[in-house]
């Protein structure tokens, strides 16, 4: 077992699928507590259910990030079935791409809404929790759309930046008792990068074929995120970049 994560309750949106679920499996594997946040009871249901079986701890809660009392409820879900909150993981993200002339405004509404907003109420709910213990640790599903700007991604590299930033800022508002990690991931092989017809494609990739090709296993991620948990308390990770070797 590794002590930097053995016995660490960790609270995770978008845990139902892809990133989010191999995290929770990978934590709850090394002895982390869980908590399942996500819209789908049942995709929450059955990777909790999987995680017990495999004899770990996880417990699970219908969470629209979209909605900061559903934020709130499971950050205090987790306080009252594990006692604390160590790691709030933001995970849950969506994307629509296409040039921004041709998004609806319910597409941007929800990037803004999921990756941006959703983050910003789960470090509203957690940071009172985290003060209150003098420990804790936000961590942030980013994308390498920011850093590699691509058209037809503008909204969502957008966003995804701004959380950038703000985990900077966080992290320095925080001083020396919260610890804040921002992930990059590359192309990673998950409902994201489904079939999606009629949106444009990443990358200048031809085809969403092509980019799934291109894509690597979202364990890829989990362990990128085990990595800044399990490091001693005075070690902050800020930064992770994970891609595919093959992608551009
Ligand atoms: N896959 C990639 O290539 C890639 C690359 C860079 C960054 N990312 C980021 O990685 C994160 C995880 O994505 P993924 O690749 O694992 O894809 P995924 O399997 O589609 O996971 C996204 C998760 O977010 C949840 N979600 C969406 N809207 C939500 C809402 N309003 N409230 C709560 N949960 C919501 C979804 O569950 P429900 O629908 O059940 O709510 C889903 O489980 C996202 O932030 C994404 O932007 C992915």
């Amino acid at each position: 077992m590794n002590s930097g994560i053995q016995d660490k309750v960790v609270a995770i949106t978008g845990a139902g699928s892809g990133i989010g679920e191999a995290t929770a499996r990978l934590l709850a594997g090394q002895g982390a507590k869980v908590v399942l946040g996500g819209r789908r009871a049942d995709r929450l249901e059955a990777v909790a259910g999987k995680i017990r079986a495999e004899g770990g701890q996880a417990e699970w809660a219908v969470t629209d990030v979209r909605r900061r009392a559903d934020v709130r409820a499971l950050v205090n879900h987790t306080i009252e079935k594990y006692g604390r909150l160590d790691v709030l993981v933001s995970n849950a993200g969506v994307a629509t791409v296409a040039p921004l002339e041709k998004l609806t405004d319910e597409q941007i509404d929800d990037m803004v809404d999921v990756n941006l907003k959703g983050v910003l109420y789960g470090i509203s709910a957690a940071l009172p929790v985290f003060r209150a213990q003098g420990s804790g640790h936000f961590v942030q599903t980013v994308s390498t759309s920011g850093l590699r700007i691509v058209a037809g991604q503008t909204v969502y590299a957008g966003v995804k930046n701004a959380v950038r930033t703000i985990s900077e800022g966080l992290r320095q508002e925080m001083g020396d008792a919260v610890r804040v990690t921002a992930v990059s991931p590359g192309m990673i092989r998950t409902e994201f990068v489904g079939d999606r017809p009629g949106e444009e494609n990443p990358a200048g990739l031809a085809t969403w074929e092509q980019v799934q090709q291109v894509a690597i296993d979202p364990d890829a991620i989990a362990r990128a995120i085990a990595f800044a948990i399990e490091q001693p308390a005075d070690v902050d990770v800020n930064e992770i970049v994970v891609r595919p070797t093959a992608q551009s």
